[in-house]
């Protein structure tokens, strides 16, 4: 099948055409989505008709799906694969996800085995709106002075879930769960992505907490800068969502958000499948030093 390709915008994301995902796929074409999705770290594929299983079994060609035991409440049941962001009501209650990635972040890296690939499709989408943003940090590193470069390439910054703030409104039983899950994790600030080699920033608003052996106050500004430069707009795609649009994206070398640009009573519903990478960071213990510092 010959695939097509379109990229849409300078900073990362390619649309494929050519598809149809309630045909099975063969492995070159498997191999040939690959290449183009490390090569533009966002894929979009519209127009698909698929189903909890069709998508699973999409996902099941660039690795193993997560089936998301860092965040258990969260699952389509009978498809713990399947991860449901939505505003609409679960289980006759209001969603938890509704205001899922609000700030700008990388899936999973609050964890030892932060996730290599998600893959959102699309199912409802607010009349104007309900978009996300993604960002290339390969550019975000690239585009840094030398001097700054060698100051980052050595560092590790603490990634931590309970930092994200959007988690405070949410059911705080379940969020203490999450917390006893998930303790602090140090990543490198420069990831040295496993697949092209090319290093790219890996620090985020929504979970970067401090630099390791630094304290919260030294780090801050730092941090602050580097999320600024990070969502440059010339680095940024916003994708505007069609009911269908399957997107899948590299957690590795981008970040991402979604903004709560839509009117709230409208349904917004994506199935999200997550695809596992390889290790990267290590639990951290706290340096007492810094702690009387701080
Ligand atoms: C995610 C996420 C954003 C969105 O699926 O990891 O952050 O647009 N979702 O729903
Ligand atoms: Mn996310």
């Amino acid at each position: 099948m010959a695939l097509g390709v379109r990229r849409l915008s300078y900073g990362l994301g390619a649309e494929i055409t050519g598809l149809d995902l309630r045909n099975p796929l063969d492995a070159a074409t498997a191999a040939e989505i690959r290449k183009i999705w490390l090569e533009n770290q966002v894929i979009v594929i519209r127009g698909q008709h698929i189903t909890p299983a069709q998508q699973v079994d999409f996902g099941r060609h660039f690795g193993t799906l997560d089936d998301h035991k860092s965040l258990p409440f969260y699952r389509l049941q009978d498809h713990p694969e399947i991860f449901l962001i939505t505003n609409k009501n679960v289980g006759g209650k209001p969603s938890e996800t509704k205001d899922t990635g609000r700030l700008w972040h990388s899936d999973h890296s609050f964890t030892t085995h932060p996730t290599m690939a998600s893959a959102l499709y699309c199912r409802e989408i607010p009349s104007v709106g309900g978009d996300t943003l993604f960002t290339n940090m390969y550019m975000a590193y690239d585009t840094l002075s030398d001097t700054l470069k060698r100051i980052l390439d050595p560092l590790e910054a603490i990634h931590d879930i309970t930092t994200y703030a959007p988690f405070r409104t949410r059911n705080q039983e379940q969020i203490a769960e999450m917390y006893r899950i998930n303790p602090p994790v140090a990543q490198p600030v420069v990831r040295v992505h496993p697949e092209t080699g090319r290093k790219a920033l890996y620090v985020s608003e929504a979970l970067t907490f401090r630099f390791v052996g630094m304290t919260e106050a030294e780090s801050r500004g730092l941090l602050e800068y580097l999320w600024r430069h990070s969502i440059r707009p010339e680095f940024t795609y916003r994708h505007q969502w069609k009911v269908g649009d399957l997107l899948m994206w590299d957690n590795r070398c981008a970040m991402h958000m979604a903004p709560a640009d839509y009117t709230p009573g409208e349904p917004r519903l994506m199935h999200r499948i997550t695809i596992l990478g390889t290790p990267s960071g290590r639990f951290y213990r706290e340096e007492p030093a810094i702690k009387a510092a701080a």
